[in-house]
Parts: C-alpha cells; structure tokens; sequence
C-alpha cells in the first residue's frame, strides 16, 4: 500500500506512519529557562547530526490553540537549551512532562522533577539522568509550511554521569536508554557486534 502524502494531507495519518516506521526515536528531554521558569518537555523528532562541530536537531510544533510550544519560544528568545538523555527511571516523569502546561507554569515543579545547575548560562539539567547537551541555537530550518520548526542546535559542553562511564580510558559509556515506539516506548534488546567489513 503506497501512502500519497501530497495527495492526503491528513497530518495524524503522516504522524502514524512516520511514528511507526522510524524507529526506536531518542528522546531529547529538553530543558529551557524563561523569566525564572524552568520548561522541561520532551521531544522524539531528535537527532544527531554531526560531531564536527557537534550539532543534534530537535523539531518543535504548535500547541492546539496555534500559539509556539514553551520549549520554541524560550529557545527562540534566550537561544539556549539543555537536551537530557532518558533511562528507565526517568520515564515516568519524562512522559509526564509532555503535559501542555501554561508558560508561566514549570513542569520541574508540578512534576517534581529535580533539577541541577551545571554549566554557566545554560538552563539547569535534570538530575538523574545518565548524560545532558548543553547547547545553542544554530539555526530554524524552514520546511516551507506546516506548524513544525526544526531547530539545529550546537553542542557546547556535554555531561556524562561518571556512573555510567564504564571505562575512562577507553570512554566508554553504557545505559538503558528508552526510545520512542509509535506511542509507546521500548528499551533497546541485544547489542550486536557489527560484522567485520573486509
Ligand atoms: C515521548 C514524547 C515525544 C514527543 N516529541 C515531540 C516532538 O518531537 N515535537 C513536538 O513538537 N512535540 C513532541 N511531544 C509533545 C511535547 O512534549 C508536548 O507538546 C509538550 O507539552 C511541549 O511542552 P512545551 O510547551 O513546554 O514546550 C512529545 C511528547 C512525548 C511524550
């Protein structure tokens, strides 16, 4: 069956097939900071896209009544947000998170989710999580229509948990991560060994 996406534009339908079809998706949990508020909200449209120079990509919409989502205007304005990567013991209120709060209203503390200031001019992290991007607005990608904005965001200063830093030497680092099914989640199953290319 061929979906016509020019043809039917019926946008939950597009959700449904590219929710299903991209996966596991990451989860940014994104932080941002306006007039004293701390914004936590979650976001799957992410990705990494370079190391050189460090740079990931978070897409953020429109909330129902067609005003910008918190996490966009206070990105928009201060140019500076902190991405958390997610572990099972933050599902939970990661997911809780995503609730459409009003601006003047802080998930952190109606979801009592503690947070940590860390690096200099940057909103806080949240505490528990294994590792955070501390990161500024490179630039909105204009997809020519729709309500939502793709933000590239460059990477300045990463935290890892020495926790979850298995070997220093070698930098490698190992936790659960959950992802983004469709509108469930998962955790990622057995790690392969890549074949050997010859
Ligand atoms: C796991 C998960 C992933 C989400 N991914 C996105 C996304 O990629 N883009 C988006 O605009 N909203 C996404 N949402 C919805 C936002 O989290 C939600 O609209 C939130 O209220 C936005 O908060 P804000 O207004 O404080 O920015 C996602 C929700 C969940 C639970």
């Amino acid at each position: 069956m061929i979906f016509d996406l020019d043809k039917d534009k019926a946008l939950n339908e597009t959700y449904k097939l590219m929710a299903q079809t991209i996966i596991p998706r990451p989860i940014a949990w994104v932080v941002t900071e306006d007039e004293g508020v701390v914004n936590v909200a979650p976001f799957s449209y992410f990705i990494g896209l370079s190391s050189d120079p460090a740079s990931v990509l978070i897409s953020v919409g429109h909330k129902p009544d067609g005003t910008p989502k918190d996490t966009l205007v206070n990105i928009r304005k201060n140019k500076k947000c902190t991405i958390c990567m997610v572990k099972e013991d933050n599902l939970e209120k990661m997911h809780l998170s995503s609730k459409g709060l009003d601006k003047d209203v802080s998930e952190a503390e109606v979801f009592d989710i503690e947070t940590v200031s860390l690096a200099d001019g940057y909103p806080p992290m949240i505490k528990s999580v294994p590792a955070a991007y501390f990161c500024e607005l490179n630039q909105e990608i204009d997809l020519g229509g729709g309500s939502t904005i793709p933000l590239v965001l460059n990477v300045k200063q990463i935290f890892v948990d020495d926790e979850v830093i298995t070997n220093k030497e070698r930098l490698t680092i190992s936790f659960d991560p959950v992802a983004r099914i469709g509108k469930s989640y998962a955790f990622l199953g057995e790690e392969i060994e890549a074949p050997v290319i010859p």
